[in-house]
């Protein structure tokens, strides 16, 4: 029986879902076992251009509908925002669906109330292309990691603020001309400002805090500062001390005595970074992450962090684990670890 999936949004991420699954059907079946079939892909314009080539017949412009429609199994939800993004992950639940995110925003706020949403109805939730893109990250911190006493995660999770600070760094370019290049290449939005202030890096931390330390971290939680008050001048400083600039994103476990639970400290700030440590070398709109743990020791993951095919790519990864758990009528880890 093939796995029918209700997919929500049909811009950079949905286009490029649905082009590698039309494309790739015979290496995901041959791979995974899995069959997929899209059932339905909700838009708010159904004349405008799509991307790819979609299939007209499997448009809608009624999401509601998708979520409550009893032939589906997964809903894929790539439309972004909190309205309607969230009541219709909540419909679809309590209709009895997986669903299968990349909206870091809603998580960061809600993530906790959704996965307890999904627990009560036996179903996912899975959200690995939420924080860096197309990187392997949340699956290896929930799972592989899952026993692991995680100390640090530092990431650089932002690609338009990284590919700036790496013209400034590189290039000697001033930050409003480096913004602007990063604007002609469709990194960084007309209205940057969630990108140059941290608030994309600051949710992303608030979602990697609540895998890594299985705490219920959101977005007001994180303390941000952003980059629009970096200069060449500080560049130069930190050349000469053998430093370079990043945004990066904190999160710590901070143990305390008499204390076995911990302090966490979550943040989003410019640091200075060793020219020798790994994350210096993170260019471009490259994002990476490094993690700290007790028995694991040091590890990096390192990759595209956007883009609609790298994000799409964990997408579907999230897609077939939803499909194998409901074929095997169980469930993942969600939110927080435990
Ligand atoms: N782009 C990336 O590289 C990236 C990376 C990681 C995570 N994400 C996340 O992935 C999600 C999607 O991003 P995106 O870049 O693909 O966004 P996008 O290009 O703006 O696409 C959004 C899609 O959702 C549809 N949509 C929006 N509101 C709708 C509504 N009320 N009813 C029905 N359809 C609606 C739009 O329809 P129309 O086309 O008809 O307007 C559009 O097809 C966001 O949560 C984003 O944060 C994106």
């Amino acid at each position: 029986m093939p796995v029918r999936l209700g997919i929500l949004g049909c811009g950079n991420v949905g286009a490029s879902l649905v082009k590698i699954i039309l494309e790739g059907q015979s290496l995901i079946e041959s791979q995974t076992g899995e069959v997929l079939e899209i059932a339905a892909i909700a838009v708010r314009d159904l004349s405008a251009d799509r991307p790819v080539w979609v299939p007209r017949d499997l448009l809608t412009d009624d999401p509601f509908a998708v979520v409550t429609d009893p032939t589906v199994d997964i809903i894929v939800e790539v439309m972004g925002g909190y309205d309607p993004a969230k009541p219709l992950i909540e419909e679809a639940l309590r209709s009895k669906k997986s669903v299968v995110t990349a909206n870091k925003s809603l998580l960061s706020d809600y993530g906790e109330e959704i996965s307890q949403l999904a627990r009560s109805q036996g179903r996912d939730v899975f959200f690995e292309a939420a924080v860096a893109g197309g990187i392997p990250l949340i699956r290896s911190l929930k799972v592989s990691l899952a026993a692991e006493r995680v100390r640090r995660v530092t990431g650089i999770v932002n690609g338009t603020t990284n590919y700036i600070l790496t013209r400034m760094s590189e290039d000697g370019v001033s930050y409003s001309d480096a913004l602007s290049s990063a604007q002609e290449l469709g990194y960084a939005e007309a209205d940057p400002v969630a990108d140059v202030e941290g608030f994309d890096a600051s949710a992303k931390a608030a979602i990697l805090a609540s895998i890594a330390f299985g705490r219920n971290v959101m977005l007001q939680d994180v303390s941000r500062e952003g980059i629009t008050g970096i200069t060449l001048d500080d560049f130069a400083f930190a050349k000469r001390h053998g430093y370079t600039l990043k945004l990066l994103a904190i999160c710590e476990w901070i143990e305390s005595e008499g204390d076995s639970e911990g302090k966490i400290s979550v943040r989003v700030h410019p640091a200075m970074v060793s020219l020798t440590h790994p994350l210096a070398s993170v260019r471009d709109a490259f994002n990476a992450v490094f993690v700290e743990g007790d028995a694991v020791g040091e590890l990096m993951f390192y990759g595209r962090g956007a883009g609609g095919l790298p994000t799409a790519s964990a997408v579907l990864g999230d897609v077939i684990d939803a499909a194998h758990n409901l074929r095997f009528g169980s469930t993942e880890r969600h939110m927080a670890r435990p």
